[in-house]
Order: structure tokens, then sequence, then C-alpha cells
């Protein structure tokens, strides 16, 4: 049994591009990374997070997780995309026992979807800085059919879904336990995947804003597709080396810096948005994740634009790990893309 008591989940993020998979064991006061792999998925097997073919996914899990020797089914999740609404909300201070039916029937106002075809969740963030009768709510709304949606590709995969968790969330919470320096300060989490980016200000392990665009690495593939005329999978053979004579390095470096670019001038705004809200506090670290840490050009135009340290995250840095399982070359590819399943891997069954 890997912990004491057999509570632990092994964390799959199913990303529109790439499903992650993670494993951890406690040993001594630590985490080690006991399992992590990563398989490509097909174009439009998700889309806007919805999964499309769900026969398809689930065979691509069961191989994930046959590929890297995992026993264990209990796994924690996660979603996120249009179907997932985050808010934080200001409502009038009240016992708890009256909170749940209070927070049911103001959510209304703030989701764009029937309130009856959602789960609601939701966590006091303490007392409102516009008002000290007011709390400051963390409301989270994820659609039914998504849920249910999961739930039946996670059990045709043949393993138990024990956690639905949100992208974002799950995050925050392998950041949290990277080895890192004062949690006082404001930073900002910006996840660039392949079809979307989330973005997270957080502070003392609080989240303070939080914001989702459709912003990605596809959009880079999209791009080259469109100016030389090939398919996206050239497109991405061309960006992987794989092909060196479709597109030449010059011109995929000018794409890269556009792309970076237009998603630092998105960052900024929200940077800004934050800090005109905030009486002016300064967001004073960014930690990225996700593939678009790899398009060329995107770090520095941060580092250019805000003052602000910008780093690329690393979260096997908070575990113990086997060099000779995991060798520096995979774990340096691999570390920009593997927080959400490291922060899943991390729930327990138990977990709210
Ligand atoms: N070494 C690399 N060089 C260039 N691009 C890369 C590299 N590794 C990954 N990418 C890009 O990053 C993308 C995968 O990023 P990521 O795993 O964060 O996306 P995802 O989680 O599947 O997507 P989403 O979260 O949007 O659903 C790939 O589709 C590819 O375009
Ligand atoms: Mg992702």
């Amino acid at each position: 049994m890997i912990f004491g008591k057999k509570d632990h989940l092994v964390g799959l993020d199913i990303g529109s591009s790439f499903i992650k998979v993670a494993e951890l064991k406690i040993s001594g006061n630590k985490y080690a990374l006991h399992k992590f792999g990563m398989t490509r998925i097909a174009p439009g097997t998700i889309v806007e997070g919805r999964v499309i073919d769900m026969e398809t996914l689930a065979n691509d899990i069961r191989a994930l997780f046959k590929s890297q020797k995992i026993r264990e089914k209990n796994v924690a999740i996660s979603t996120g995309g249009h179907s997932v609404v985050i808010k934080t909300i200001n409502t009038s201070t009240r016992p708890d026992k009256e909170l749940h039916t209070t927070i049911y029937s103001e959510a209304e106002q703030y989701i764009p979807y029937d309130i009856d075809d959602v789960n609601i969740d939701f966590q006091v963030l303490g007392e409102s800085d516009f008002s000290p009768d007011q709390m400051s709510v963390l409301l989270v709304a994820v659609k039914k059919d998504l849920v249910a949606e999961y739930i039946d590709l996670i059990h045709l995969a043949g393993l138990n879904p024990k956690i639905i968790d949100v992208d974002t969330f799950a995050l925050q919470n392998a950041y949290e336990i990277l080895p890192y320096e004062n949690r006082e300060k404001i930073t900002l989490l910006v996840d660039v995947g392949a079809s979307k980016t989330s973005l997270n200000i957080i502070k003392a392990n609080s989240s303070l804003m939080m914001r989702d665009t459709v912003s990605g690495t596809n959009q880079f593939l999209e791009e080259i597709a469109s100016q030389f005329e090939i398919t996206l999978d050239e497109a991405e053979q061309a960006v992987n080396g794989e092909v060196n004579d479709i597109i030449s390095q010059d011109r995929l470096e000018e794409i890269s810096l556009k792309i970076a670019q237009a998603w630092c001038s998105e960052i900024c705004e929200v940077v800004n948005t934050y800090q005109s809200s905030a009486n002016d506090e300064k967001v004073e670290k960014i930690v990225l994740s996700g593939g678009g840490v790899f398009i060329k050009g995107f770090k520095d135009c941060l580092l250019s634009e805000l003052e602000a340290d910008v780093s690329i995250i690393n979260p096997f840095e908070a575990l113990i790990v086997n060099e000779k399982k995991f060798p520096d070359s995979f774990i340096t590819k691999a570390g920009p893309l593997a927080p959400i399943a490291i922060g899943l891997a991390l729930r327990r069954v138990d977990d709210k």
C-alpha cells in the first residue's frame, strides 16, 4: 500500500491536446514522484472542454495507465472552460447554517446558466474588503451535464472518479506545495494550454481574481497553417522540428513573437485591472505553466512589460524524484505541463 491509509488518488489531467497522469507516494514528510506520464490525443477529441469522442479518449486513458503501469483505479480529475464558472461574490454576513440557502438563492444572478443545470459549491474567503457587514465568498458552478460526461468517460476507461476538481484550483494546489519564498507576495498563476488560458491571482494561498480566455498554443499552429497553407499536423511537425523544409526558423520565430505579444497584452490587461481595483497593490510574481511556455518570446515579453518576477513552474521541485526513473531531460520538458496532474494527485479520497 502506498500510503498508510489507502486514500490516495491518481491525478489525471485531461487536456485538449495532452492527457497527463501522476501518482505520488509519501516518503518521510515529503511526497515522492511514483508515476508520471503523458500522451497526446487526437485533435477534435475534446472541444471547448467537452468530450466529443468518448470511446477514443477512454482508450487513450486506458493505454496511458497501462504504459505507466498504474494499477490504482481511484482518480481525481478536473474540468475547466466555459462550463465552469468561478466568481468571487459579496453577501451579507450570516451564520453558517443559513449560508447554504442564501448562496444558492443569490447564485442565480452570477451564473449564465439555469441554476438547475449546475452543481454549486462555495468557500467563504473572509470579511469583504468593502464592508464589515459583508463577506467575500468564492462561488463555483459546474454544468451538471459536463460532470456527468466526465464521470461516464472515467467509468468507460475502467476507473473510479473520486474527485472532480477545477483545473485552476488543481494548479494552485501544486503551486502551494512548492518550497518557494514569500507566500504574502501577490502572485499571478498563468496556464496557457492548447485551447485555453487560465489566470489566477493569489496571495497567502487565497485567490483574489480569476479569468479564463480562449488563447492557447492552437492559435500558434493555426496561424502557421494559414500563413503557409499547410495542415495543422504539418504545422505541428514543423514546430517540433520533425520536418525542416516547410518553414524557415526565422518565420517561425516571427509568428511566435506575434502570438507571444498578443498573450502578453491580454495578461497585462488582467494585471492592470486587478491593480487598479486593489489600490495599486502590485502583482509581484508571475508563474507560467502549460504548453504556452514553449512559445519563444512569451516569458521575455512579460518581463519587459510588467514589473514582476516571471518564472516557469517546475512542480517536480516539491517532490523527491528518482533521476534514474525520471531523468533531468524529461523533467525539464514535462515540468511546465505537469502541475495540474500533480495538484490532482495531492488530493485525498475524503477531500471536499
Ligand atoms: N516542447 C514543446 N515545444 C513546443 N510546443 C510545445 C512543447 N510541448 C508542448 N507544446 C505545445 O503545448 C501544447 C500542450 O500544452 P498543454 O499540455 O498545456 O495543453 P492541454 O492541457 O492539452 O490544453 P488545454 O489545457 O488548453 O485543454 C501542445 O499542443 C503543443 O502545441
Ligand atoms: Mg491544460
